[in-house]
């Protein structure tokens, strides 16, 4: 199947959101993994309210553009400066789990599944240390899928062997080391195959180094994708080329 080629977005994923919706498109899947508020480079010197902020107004500008029926499949991890926002005397954690049941639940979506991916030790660089400065690291994060209501709730399950397990695990990843928060090609490759059909349209609104992208296209899927950080731009124009 020929797949045309993906649309990139170098902006505020509001202003794509928006911008598709002014134009009446819909897309039928979408995957991300957002800021975790770490304190990463794209992250520094947030506050706790543009946080929440942020999050709301993804899970509000995707419902102006999800088809009903549609899935968006989120990645997180309970990874917060709990130490620094809760102001705790050792390093805490903030349970994302509460922020993005009221994001989902606020737009009227249905949480159709919750799971978690465990990550390989080794390919974190970090054992699992749950007390560690300045924040707990975990060695598992968040995968959740949320549906868009529709008139029927006839729902296509496409993949069966791929979505039975809660717990998911994701061999090999891409050789070199694209972002500092690159999620595996194998989780967007198992979104992708779970929740989409060949030909659909993918969005992802922090879309980093493009690893959904790619398995979008691999996997014969259309792409849009939005990015803050110009910076990326040749990086991501080669890599979906
Ligand atoms: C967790 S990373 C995503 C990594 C990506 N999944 C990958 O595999 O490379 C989050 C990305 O969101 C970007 N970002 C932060 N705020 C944004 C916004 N408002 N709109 C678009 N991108 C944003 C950051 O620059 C960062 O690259």
């Amino acid at each position: 199947m020929w797949i045309e080629a993906p649309e990139l977005y170098w902006e505020d994923c509001q202003v794509t959101m928006a911008r598709l919706a002014a134009a009446e498109r819909q897309i039928d899947l979408a995957v991300t993994s957002p800021p975790y508020m770490v304190e990463q480079p794209y992250e520094t010197g947030m506050e706790w309210i543009e946080y929440q902020d942020l999050l709301w107004n993804t899970y509000v500008g995707l419902d102006t553009i999800l088809k009903p029926g549609g899935y968006f499949v989120i990645n997180f991890g309970d990874q917060c400066r709990g130490k620094q926002l809760l102001g705790t005397q050792v390093p805490s954690t903030i349970p994302m789990s509460v922020t993005h049941w009221d994001c989902g639940r606020g737009v009227g979506w249905e949480l159709q599944a919750t799971r978690i991916w465990r990550k390989k030790r080794r390919g974190m660089g970090i054992p699992f240390v749950c007390n560690h400065y300045p924040r707990p690291v975990y060695d598992y994060e968040h995968i959740w899928t949320w549906r868009k209501c529709a008139e029927t709730h006839h729902e296509v399950v496409r993949n069966r062997a791929m979505s039975q397990w809660g717990v998911l695990e994701f061999e090999g990843d891409l050789p070199k080391k694209r972002h500092v928060a690159a999620f595996p090609l194998g989780l967007p490759e198992w979104a992708i195959q779970v929740y989409s059909d060949i030909g659909n349209l993918v969005y992802d609104p922090f879309m980093g180094s493009g690893t959904t992208g790619f398995a979008a296209l691999t996997l014969e899927r259309r792409f849009i994708g939005s990015e803050i950080d110009e910076s990326l731009r040749e990086q991501v124009e080669n890599f979906l080329a």
